[in-house]
């Protein structure tokens, strides 16, 4: 990241605490919190300080990390088989915690479902290094996350030619990730290669990740960008502005239905009429081949203030009008021309393809 001198999630020197850039004071403000309290790190989840699914999994690994040192320092009896089965116990219970702090994205409870069997397989190998070794799984979700990245830019940048307009709908960008981003990965990639896009970026209501990440990220990285509302994408594809949309995922079901921030389906449609392809980009750590469809995806919905409050000097609805605040829609599989990860491009039928894709990376 050109704008940014270090990783935007990390542990600190002594890693005890993990630090985060806080996206929610993005664009106005860069400022770093330092998280050792679960209590803060659920918080810093559910009120998108960290956010972008991916990025969720790094963050959860360094927290667990984080959570089990602390255990392993707090004063403890009994025999060593009675303090590891303790210690197991404390760090399954801050796991179900973080958990429940999002539903949708997948890697949340894929990295702290990782955490957890490391943990289980560590206590009866090197209990007394056990944090330490915690630490570098974390670091190990992190640089594979990097180089999974680095993957979907290079087979992403083989859809697109120099010169094309993109939409993208939220942000799966750097900050979404790490380094690369996804679905801004091959138009960073092409921009480092002297290549140069014209991307239109949805503002992306309630949370303006788009205005606020996206345009922010790709400006920075001196890629054209143009930031639109959410209900401009059909002039700029019908104007014929548009020749691909790159949206990243939350999680993909094993028949290529996808959930990704709210109002992505409508890009799908729109793009489907204007017969504008429709690629989703995210790493196989985001496809979860236990979800058979999108119906079984769980969809989070969030607070009304986000729709009638936030961002406006005043209210701008009476306070007694109900709210649907979805913060997930889940894109049919049918609108998705591919979907893009680290282990190659998927085309229908994705039952297959995603199945292929995912027995690589488990490999
Ligand atoms: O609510 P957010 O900001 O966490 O939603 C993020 C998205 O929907 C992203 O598109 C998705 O997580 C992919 S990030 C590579």
């Amino acid at each position: 990241m050109q704008y940014l001198e270090t990783d935007h999630v990390r542990l600190n020197d002594s890693k005890d605490k993990v630090r985060i850039l806080n996206q929610a004071s993005l664009p106005n403000r860069t400022e770093f919190l330092d998280l050792s309290d679960e209590k803060e790190m659920w918080e810093a989840i559910y009120k998108l300080q960290v956010r972008g699914a991916p990025c969720i999994g790094i963050f959860a690994g360094y927290a667990m990390a984080v959570l089990a040192r602390q255990i392993i320092e707090e004063p403890s009896e009994g025999t060593k088989e009675e303090q590891s089965a303790l210690f197991l116990q404390k760090l399954h219970e801050k796991k179900e915690y973080l958990n429940s702090s999002r539903p949708t994205a997948v890697n949340l409870s894929w990295a702290l479902e990782r955490m957890e069997q490391k943990a289980k397989e560590l206590v009866t190998r090197d209990f007394s290094n056990i944090a330490d070794l915690l630490c570098a799984e974390a670091e190990r979700i992190h640089e594979e996350d990097i180089a999974m990245c680095r993957s979907i830019a290079e087979y992403g940048l083989t859809l697109v030619k120099d010169g094309d307009g993109i939409l993208t709908h939220c942000n799966a960008g750097p900050l979404a990730t790490s380094r690369y981003g996804t679905a801004l990965g091959p138009i960073l990639l092409g921009r480092e290669r002297g290549m140069q896009f014209h991307v239109f970026s949805d503002e992306t209501r309630p949370l303006l990740q788009g205005a606020r990440l996206t345009s922010y990220e790709l400006q920075k990285a001196g890629v054209d960008v143009t930031l639109i509302c959410d209900n401009m994408a059909g002039m700029v594809m019908k104007k014929g502005y548009v020749q691909a949309c790159f949206v990243g995922c939350d999680r993909v079901a094993a028949n290529g239905d996808t959930a990704n921030k709210i109002g992505t389906s409508v890009v799908a449609v729109l793009a489907d009429y204007y017969k504008v392809p429709f690629y989703v980009l995210g790493p196989c750590s985001t496809i979860d081949l236990t979800c058979k469809s999108g119906s079984d995806i769980e969809i989070e919905l969030r607070k009304p203030e986000e729709i009638k409050e936030m961002f406006y000097e005043e209210p701008m609805a009476l306070p007694e009008v109900k709210c649907f605040n979805p913060a997930f829609d889940v894109t049919d599989h049918t609108l998705i021309t591919a979907i893009v990860t680290d282990r190659g491009i998927c085309y229908p039928p994705f039952t297959e393809s995603l199945q292929q894709a995912v027995d690589k990376w488990r490999l």
